[in-house]
């Protein structure tokens, strides 16, 4: 009987290999063409350091020297991309350091950012009037809870913010983010 299907014929072997050549030139032309395409929506994955800590950026994603903000007066609160690109306040202490404790401008309320009052020595949120105090606990509502913090270090004329996991000094408890 005759075998139909036999696939040592020449003409056929030849044309599963152009097949699979066609294929393979397709398939490397559609992926260099859609690559720049799919960097566009995958951001980048940032190098962190110990910890998860990240170095604190400005609003381009350029790593900020400590020396830019060091040379503020007392009290200034810098505003930083910190965590996952979350804007997060530091601040100058009198002695001309940072405070080991970051804030992040995200009201517990519902998320709006607010500015620091400096007359006023409170963070005020826009929109539902609540207000905070320097440290991020609440003065007046609608929020609820206080202000999230993070850790900031500095090390040399970086600035490393890492994410607080211990005891809120603020309430003495585990925090509501963790
Ligand atoms: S989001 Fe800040 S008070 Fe409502």
């Amino acid at each position: 009987m005759e075998n139909s299907l036999e696939c040592t014929s020449p003409s056929l072997s030849r044309r599963k290999l152009l097949n699979f050549l066609t294929g393979a030139a397709l398939a490397t032309t559609a992926g260099a063409a859609l690559y720049p395409v799919a960097k566009v929506f995958v951001p980048p994955v940032e190098k962190t350091g110990v910890g998860g800590a990240v170095r604190a950026k400005d609003k381009l994603g350029n790593p900020i020297p400590a020396s830019q903000i060091l040379i503020e007066p007392p009290g200034t609160r810098a505003l930083v991309a910190g965590i996952a690109a979350q804007p997060t306040y530091l601040t100058l202490q009198n002695d001309g350091t940072l405070s080991d404790r970051g804030i992040v401008d995200d009201c517990t309320h519902l998320g709006c950012t607010f500015p620091w009052n400096e007359q006023a020595q409170e963070f005020q949120c826009p929109c539902h009037g609540s207000r905070y105090a320097p440290d991020g606990t609440v003065v007046r509502g609608p929020a609820g809870l206080p202000l999230k913090l993070v850790r900031v270090k500095v090390e040399g004329d970086r600035i490393w913010i890492t994410p607080w996991m211990e005891t809120d000094p603020r309430t003495g408890e585990r925090p509501w983010w963790v």
